[in-house]
């Protein structure tokens, strides 16, 4: 498929540990062949890791599907059951380093604690001395990004398909005091079917009122997230308004030109040029869900998702339905086993050489 330019991400630092200087010695790692770490602070019993470490072992790693800004996502198979998974891999002095100690911590003990048929399930964590390690589904059908600028847009029906499966994963995750926070075509998959699996935990957060970190995509940032003035669950319903737009149109509503910079004066202006094809009912509908009070904007109210779900844009839509799955998916991947790859851009496979983390950065992941 079709190779991209990522979209980048912005994350103010969580971890409030001064990064320390790199281990000087990097190895090249052997996936037969990983130390077990069992550390002695950990609350982790040592059978629960050796059975961890047993699975790791179990696994065929093939090839990398993803990479971000932290992790790198392997596809892997087990031996035993040929069962295929994704392997979400993070390099432990890396994250140290770059800050991201907590998030990537959040993202262990907020998928830990979830189960929905449209987010991504995770089966355990682990850690070697050079890596993190989360087992997760693997889901083959690759990202509705690269169906995007594959057709450059997507018609109302084929959108309202995967705008009704996130309403519903993030009315689960808001009913959970959990707040997402890093909606785009790049985190929502597509299953063997093509129904939707929302990944990337890695800025979710789960708050009780407001919170101040600001992470995210710029196109999709709300101008709460610009303004540092604190945000919660609504800055979810926002991205929602932009993912709407950008399937539409092929573009994101504060970012015509492809230029980042002009992003932040944009959305704190709120004007946005809508194209003629976009009709009454979806204007008003994104309008409300971009309003810039976040106070204000759709799904912000004591009834939350019910008012998102009560639009006149879901008419047709009978929620049951979507929440069993029978929606009919605009997209059915073309795979031809459930190991297939070809949905899913090329990468260089160079991670295997990463310096080993020292004791105390090792100890931050003693639990993981
Ligand atoms: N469970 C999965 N199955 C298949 N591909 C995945 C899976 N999880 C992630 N990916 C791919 O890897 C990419 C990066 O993973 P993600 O969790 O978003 O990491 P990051 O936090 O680094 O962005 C995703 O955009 C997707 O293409
Ligand atoms: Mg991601």
């Amino acid at each position: 498929m079709t190779n991209k330019s990522p979209r980048h991400v912005i994350s103010s630092s969580t971890s409030s540990d001064a990064p320390d200087s790199p281990a000087l010695n990097t190895s090249i790692a052997n996936e037969n062949d990983t130390t077990l770490i069992a550390n002695k602070f950990s609350n982790i019993t040592l059978a629960e890791r050796e059975e961890r470490q047993k699975a790791l072992d179990r696994l065929e790693i093939l090839k990398t599907v993803g990479t971000g800004s932290y992790g790198r996502v392997l596809v892997a198979q087990d031996r035993e059951s040929s069962v295929y998974y994704a392997l979400k891999i993070f390099s432990i002095t890396h994250v140290v380093q770059s800050r991201q100690v907590e998030h990537v911590k959040s993202e262990k003990e907020i998928l830990s604690g979830i189960n929905h048929p449209f987010i991504i399930c995770l089966h355990w964590t682990h850690h070697s001395d050079q890596f993190l390690y989360m087992l997760l589904d693997y889901v083959p059908g690759g990202e509705l990004f690269t169906y995007m600028r594959k057709r450059g847009t997507f018609d109302l029906k084929s959108s309202l398909f995967y705008i009704s499966e996130i309403t519903l994963a993030f009315e689960y995750l808001h009913s959970l005091q959990i707040v997402y926070r890093d909606l785009k075509p790049e985190n929502i998959l597509l299953d063997a079917e093509g129904h939707v699996k929302l990944v990337d935990f890695g800025f979710a957060k789960k708050i009780l009122n407001k919170t101040f970190t600001t992470c995210g995509t710029p196109d999709y940032l709300s101008p709460e997230l610009f303004k540092g003035t604190g945000h919660h669950k609504s800055t979810d319903w926002w991205s929602l308004g932009i993912l709407l737009f950008e399937m539409l149109t092929g573009y994101t509503p504060f970012n015509p030109n492809q230029n980042e910079i002009e992003i932040p004066s944009r959305v704190l202006a709120g004007r946005i040029s809508w194209p003629r094809t976009i009709d009454d009912v979806t204007k008003s509908f994104i309008k409300k869900l971009l309003i810039q009070n976040a106070d204000k904007r759709l799904g912000a109210g004591k009834n939350g998702s019910r008012e998102v779900k009560e639009q006149a844009i879901f008419s047709s839509i009978k929620w049951d339905d979507v929440y069993a799955r029978k929606l009919k998916p605009p997209i059915v991947p073309p795979l031809e086993h459930p190991g297939d790859t070809s949905c899913f851009d090329e990468y260089k496979e160079d991670w295997r050489s990463v310096p080993f983390a020292s004791d105390k950065d090792l100890d931050l992941f003693a639990d993981f």
